[in-house]
């Protein structure tokens, strides 16, 4: 093993010029305008397996295409080896809004420790640990202790709809004892963290319809009802005083938090007005009777992500709009199911809206919460490859993101999902700036290189 942490130490500048190549590519899997950025993305994603030695090929898909990377066969058979698969994504998320960047989105900049660049942590960053790692032992002709296989899509960001079919067609080959994800996050780096628990989510568009067209609204306002007034008193009506969901049955299906979970929840580093500070608001808010951090990884929420109408250009445009529209997301925990919950708001906001506006309601991707325990043998082992790495105790997390396939892993290959993430609070994922810390990077690779000898053992 010595010869794979030398390795990995002294190629350090090169895998972090890797990396600045991997982000520049603008993979943005929401807008139809990047589809050939994602397939130049996956290219270069593929020529990189290929040349650490992995036996790599390119799948295409309905969507984007998903690179599958193996290492060369061992000579012990197969059928002795533990196979463990890794799983990333190089589809990034929107960079708008652009001026808020300091530097463009997609040309990596280097400050102190930090790499900026939209993907730099989600998920390019930290994937690209692992495959430093792998490098590494290939590299250096240490032999692994298992198969892997990394599997790599391109459209995690968007529900990840290609990828469990494609699970369902290769299940035979996809076979595994465990899938092994870094795309999530620790509290510092003095935390380094396992999450057992993701949350799901289900997401969905409303648009009212009012006049057939935009109207002067001298000449026709008071006597049509206006969509975006009739949109913002019924979305001001999903949540209550006391920051709960006002959808009827909303938490039927929640599962409470234990005692002990509580009890884990507040060990961890965490103080209510840095928080506040770092995220630039007046006051936090929340569900009453929660503290934030049970408040934004154990329970559900709802969300206005975008909205829409009328003249948004400069100066003023005297209109009735003729639509208004919301983009809205729930984030669901255990045991909540997207498609019930879905149900449940088209059945309320059908008899909140008023009859002077059509109600239309698009839904769009869905994922279940996931839940796993902590205490397996295999979560141990990964928290002994996290604690080798960082040379810190880690610790358990919930988060409050969601991995749309870790559950169609489970469902398909019957596999268990170990999330070992590699991000920090600060890192940006989604906003302006986005940030990948280069000491989490090279632990990240040590965090690998020691996983699968743990994992292994057992
Ligand atoms: N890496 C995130 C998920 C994540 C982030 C989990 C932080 C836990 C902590 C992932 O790439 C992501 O952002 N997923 C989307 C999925 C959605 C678009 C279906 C999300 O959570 O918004
Ligand atoms: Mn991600």
């Amino acid at each position: 093993m010595q010869a794979v942490f030398d390795y990995l130490r002294q190629n350090q500048s090169r895998f972090v010029e890797q990396l600045c190549e991997y982000v520049r590519f603008p993979s943005v899997s929401a807008q139809p305008e990047h589809k050939q950025d994602l397939q130049v993305c996956a290219g270069w994603v593929l020529k990189h397996c290929q040349s650490i030695g992995l036996e790599s090929r390119l799948c295409s898909t309905q969507g984007n295409p998903i690179i599958i990377a193996k290492t060369p066969a061992a000579k012990a058979p197969a059928s002795q080896r533990p196979h463990f698969l890794i799983y990333g994504h190089y589809d990034v998320q929107p960079p708008e809004p652009f001026e808020l960047w300091k530097s463009p989105p997609f040309e990596p900049r280097i400050e102190g420790r930090s790499l900026f660049a939209r993907g730099a942590s989600d998920n390019k960053g930290q994937n690209l640990a692992h495959f430093k790692a792998i490098e590494a032992y290939l590299k250096t002709g240490t032999e692994l202790p298992c198969d892997i296989t990394f599997i790599i899509e391109g459209e995690e960001e968007v529900g990840s709809s290609s990828l469990a079919a494609f699970l369902k067609k290769h299940r035979a080959e996809l076979e595994c004892d465990a899938i092994v994800i870094s795309d999530t996050g620790m509290p510092t780096p003095k935390y380094p963290a396992l999450t057992y628990a993701l949350r799901g989510i289900a997401a969905f568009e409303i648009t009212l319809h009012g006049p057939s067209r935009d109207l002067h609204s001298g000449i026709f306002g008071g006597t049509v009802d206006n969509p975006a007034m009739a949109l913002s008193q019924l979305l001001g009506k999903l949540r209550d005083k006391n920051g709960r969901v006002a959808i009827p049955g909303f938490y039927d299906d929640v599962q409470p938090l234990s005692a002990y979970e509580r009890k884990q929840f507040a060990r961890l580093p965490f103080k209510a007005p840095d928080y506040q500070k770092f995220l630039g608001v007046p006051k936090l808010f929340g569900e009453r009777g929660f503290t934030p951090l049970e408040q934004r990884s154990a329970r559900p929420t709802l969300e206005i992500n975008g909205l829409t109408s009328g003249y948004q250009g400069e100066g003023s445009k005297t209109i009735v709009p003729a639509w208004a529209r919301a983009k809205i997301t729930t984030r669901l925990v255990p045991n909540q199911n997207p498609a019930r919950i879905i149900k449940l708001l088209q059945q309320h906001l059908k008899k909140l809206c008023p009859p002077t506006v059509r109600l239309e309601i698009k839904s769009g991707h869905g994922a279940d919460p996931y839940l796993v325990s902590p205490t397996s043998p295999q979560a141990q082992a990964a928290l002994r490859a996290l604690k080798a790495a960082f040379g810190c105790e880690p610790v358990l997390l919930r988060e409050g993101g969601s991995i749309p396939i870790v559950n169609d892993f489970k469902k398909i290959l019957g596999a268990d999902a170990l999330l070992v993430g590699l991000a920090l609070p600060d890192d940006n994922a989604h906003s302006p700036n986005e940030k990948f810390d280069l000491d989490c990077f090279a632990k990240g690779q040590l965090m690998s290189a020691h996983l699968w000898q743990e994992l292994s053992r057992l």
